[in-house]
């Protein structure tokens, strides 16, 4: 298994985008005019034709497998929708522990053999593969809220008045998660990155109790030799708290300062993340202000490069529906040179 190092050893700005593979572009919004957006993500041919896209217009360092945090959850008896106006709904909460890896993980991970067959032939250089899962806290808002949320209200009074119930499901969707990654890992997966977008809500005693330990069960049952990436929105609370879970890459929003996480960090000695990834604003990208794209990326850059960390720049969130193609090239281009 390469390492971090050896992955990014080929250029020194390394760049993709979270969410990279969606809305935005244009040849997978006419994909979507004739599937529905799980009938993509079951299909291992379109998937990866899917996960490819972006890398055939932008100069991208990484490929993400095209897939959902949410489909997993399908092969343990959960119904998960996503409705043709946006949204998602989620039934059957009580089914968690039941079922095992079926057809839906089966599809990401034929999906992921021949995306790294398609990518050969696309890319001179080696391209990674991104695999990915959502983390046991962002999975679990899904399944008790029903669907999107804003406030989490009804997960955070089941942290208070069932906390057993919940440690229970949480337990559950991370060893499930493991296994997810492993079967990822297995398909050609080179680096993982664990969305635990949603956790960013919680105090901090509430995150060393109900999210921490879930992360660290995932971490701690892939090998050691596989890079391992966090993303969480609104970082700033946990840096302390994430340096020593044992994950190599910390993926930052764009409210959190790079130099500050770094010195958090670095302020535990069992600090294990040598890199940091992110961070720019998403809704930068939707500006069509080229010279504001450019000096947006460029103050970014800067304070990168004062860091004594590896970086790989990306967005500080997903990539929005609204993005402009020549601000993402502008993103881009700013990047590379
Ligand atoms: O390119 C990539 O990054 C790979 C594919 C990917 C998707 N979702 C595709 C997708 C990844 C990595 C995800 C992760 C994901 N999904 C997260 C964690 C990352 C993050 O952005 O915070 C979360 C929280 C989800 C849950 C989810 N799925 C949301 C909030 C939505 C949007 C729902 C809406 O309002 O429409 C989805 C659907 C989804 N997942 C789309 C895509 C491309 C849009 C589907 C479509 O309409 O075509």
């Amino acid at each position: 298994m390469p390492s971090l190092e050896q992955l990014i050893s080929h250029t020194s700005s390394p760049v993709w985008m979270m969410r990279q593979a969606g809305r935005y572009l244009p040849q997978y919004q006419e994909i979507r005019q004739q599937y529905k957006f799980l009938e993509v993500c079951r299909d291992p041919e379109l998937a990866s034709t899917v996960s490819l896209q972006p890398l055939e217009v932008f100069d991208l360092d990484f490929a993400i497998i095209f897939s959902d945090i949410l489909l997993p959850l399908c092969d343990f008896g959960i119904e998960v929708d996503f409705p043709a106006g946006g949204g998602i709904t989620v039934k059957n909460p009580n089914q968690y522990l039941k079922g095992k890896p079926g057809s839906n993980i089966q599809a990401t991970t034929d999906a992921i053999k021949i995306l790294r067959t398609k990518l050969n032939n696309l890319k001179p250089q080696h391209t990674p593969i991104i695999g990915f899962c959502g983390g046991a806290w962002t999975l679990a808002t899904y399944i008790i809220q029903g669907g999107t949320a804003k406030e989490f209200n009804k997960i955070r009074t089941l942290m208070y008045t069932d906390p057993t119930y919940l440690k229970q499901l949480l337990q559950s969707l991370s060893e499930s998660m493991a296994k997810y990654l492993l079967s990822q890992i297995e398909a050609g997966a080179e680096i993982v990155q664990i969305f635990e977008t949603w956790a960013g809500d919680l105090g901090q005693a509430e995150f060393q109790e109900f999210v921490k330990p879930y992360i660290q069960d995932i971490v701690r049952a892939l090998p050691n030799n596989i890079p391992k990436s966090l993303y969480i929105k609104n970082t700033t609370p946990y840096i302390a708290d994430i340096a020593d879970i044992g994950l190599d890459i910390l993926s930052i929003d764009w409210k959190t300062s790079p130099s500050q996480t770094w010195h958090t960090l670095n302020r535990n000695p069992a600090n294990t993340i040598k890199c940091l990834q992110g961070n720019l604003d998403p809704l930068v990208l939707t500006s069509n202000n080229l010279d504001l794209v450019t000096e947006k990326t460029q103050n970014m850059l800067q304070e990168y490069k004062s860091l004594p960390c590896l970086h790989i720049t990306n967005l500080g969130h997903g990539i929005t529906p609204e993005a402009q193609h020549d601000s993402i090239k502008k993103f881009i281009q700013t990047v590379k040179s």
